[in-house]
């Protein structure tokens, strides 16, 4: 057999007889040529079959040849313009490993719910297929830049005896006859491994048992959560806009052909570069206001605010020095006006809302003593992070970046639920 490549490598075998393994997406049959669209994960290719240069046998397999059939192929790989790609095989050899019978999903419309529901063989079609793939380039370009930049990935548990964000949000399990709870961040912990390491991430998966139906949550979702010590509030958004921008300028520059099957419109995406603006709580209120929407000082913004507010700039938007009531118990304040804190979200370009929820952690023992109070925790399970108050606290900030909502807007799609495989929502579990 000749050689197995893979289709992204095939400009390099142009002359060449080649194998290539995959599965048929597409087939037009023109009587006496066979056009068989076959994609291995890596691309997509058009293989051609004519009649009078294969065997009969040849022939009539990729005649008969259906949608999602395991196809492993031979032929000689030829530049042509034309063809989806740049490159086309004129086949030699069809080996039908699987011949497949009525693949569920077809080229007619299909609603929502049954493509959630055969979601195992949707990740298969070329939008979900660029959809992943840029998941992968944007979690790669995370990693790259973090690494490069002196921070030290370390990975913090899943299981955990006490919450981080809202409480009513924890999923509880049962932990050898004692209550433990799915991570909802690896915050409180990067806090501590930043006493050793000085900068750090985590990075993996998190969850919130939202009863939210919106098409921002998820209740499994990745989040990366850089943490640095001797870090303040400024210092913190001059490294979230250069990590941003690296992230989104990756992915331009890697990904051009996913974000074209996507038809993504690319002009706002090349200009997330830093500095981006920054808006104070106060000042993000007026922004509302002028817009003419109905909003109290004081509340917290819902997706229509974040949208209004986002859509005000030609890039992400910092809103920092939120009210201090309507964020985590961990939040330091701003010294001249205590009912503020110095935390910061980012909003997205395009009216993607917030990405990323982030800021300064309280160094003090007593405030972080009188807040765990305030916000009815148990001390008991706390005392480990008081330690971090006691002995060598420093000044220091931090942030999450919610990877399916970064993924949402790099793409330009509307829901969530089509950034990850397979998707955990309040109604769906399955596949
Ligand atoms: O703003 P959040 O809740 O912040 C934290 O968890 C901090 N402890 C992070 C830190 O400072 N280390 O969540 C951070 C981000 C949000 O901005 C959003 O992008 C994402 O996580 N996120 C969700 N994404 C999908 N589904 C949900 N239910 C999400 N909740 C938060
Ligand atoms: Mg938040």
């Amino acid at each position: 057999m000749a050689k197995w490549v893979y289709i992204k490598d095939i400009a390099a075998a142009v002359g060449e007889e080649v194998t290539l393994k995959g599965w048929l997406y597409d087939h037009t049959d023109k009587g006496k040529l066979q056009f068989l669209l076959l994609r291995d994960g890596t691309g997509t290719t058009q293989c051609v079959v004519s009649q009078k240069d294969v065997p009969t046998e040849v022939f009539a397999a990729a005649q008969n040849a259906t949608q999602e059939s395991s196809l492993i192929v031979t032929g000689t790989v030829r530049a042509d313009k034309r063809a989806p790609g740049g490159h086309e095989l004129l086949l030699s050899g069809l080996e039908v490993f699987q011949l497949t019978k009525d693949y569920p999903i077809t080229p007619k419309e299909h609603g929502i719910d049954f493509l959630m529901q055969q979601r195992h063989l949707w990740i298969r079609s070329a939008r979900q297929h660029a959809i992943l793939r840029i998941r992968a380039e944007i979690i790669k370009a995370v990693r790259d830049w973090l690494d490069g930049n002196g921070f030290v990935n370390i990975d913090t548990p899943i299981l955990t005896p006490s919450s981080c964000e809202d409480t009513t949000t924890l999923f509880e399990t049962d932990y050898f006859g004692e209550p433990a709870y799915l991570t909802q961040s690896g915050q409180l912990y990067n806090e501590a491994t930043i006493g050793a390491f000085g900068r750090v991430y985590c990075f993996g998966p998190t969850f919130r048992a939202e009863k939210s139906k919106t098409r921002r949550h998820l209740t499994e979702f990745w989040m990366v959560e850089p943490e640095m010590a001797y870090v303040d509030l400024d210092g913190c958004m001059e490294v979230e806009e250069q990590f941003v921008s690296y992230i989104v300028q990756s992915v331009l520059k890697n990904r051009k052909a996913e974000l074209q099957t996507l038809e993504r419109n690319t002009e706002r995406l090349e200009k997330v570069l830093p500095p981006f603006p920054r808006v104070h709580y106060d000042e993000a209120v007026e922004i509302l206001k002028k817009k003419g929407l109905e909003f109290k000082w004081g509340d917290d913004f819902g997706a229509p605010h974040e949208t209004a507010i986002g859509e005000s700039f030609d890039r992400p938007v910092f809103v920092h020095h939120y009210p201090t009531a309507i964020k985590a118990f961990y939040m330091e304040e701003d010294p001249q006006r205590p009912e503020l804190c110095l935390s910061v979200d980012l909003l997205a370009s395009e009216g993607y809302g917030e990405i990323i929820g982030g800021g300064q952690r309280t160094s003090s023992y007593e405030l972080l003593e009188q807040r765990l109070e305030k916000h009815h925790l148990n001390r008991a399970a706390y005392e480990w992070y008081l330690d971090l108050r006691r002995y060598g606290t420093v000044p220091h900030s931090g942030f999450g970046l919610g990877i399916e909502r970064t993924i949402a807007w790099v793409c330009g799609i509307q829901h969530i639920r089509e950034t990850i495989a397979f998707p955990r929502m309040l109604e769906r579990i399955y596949p």
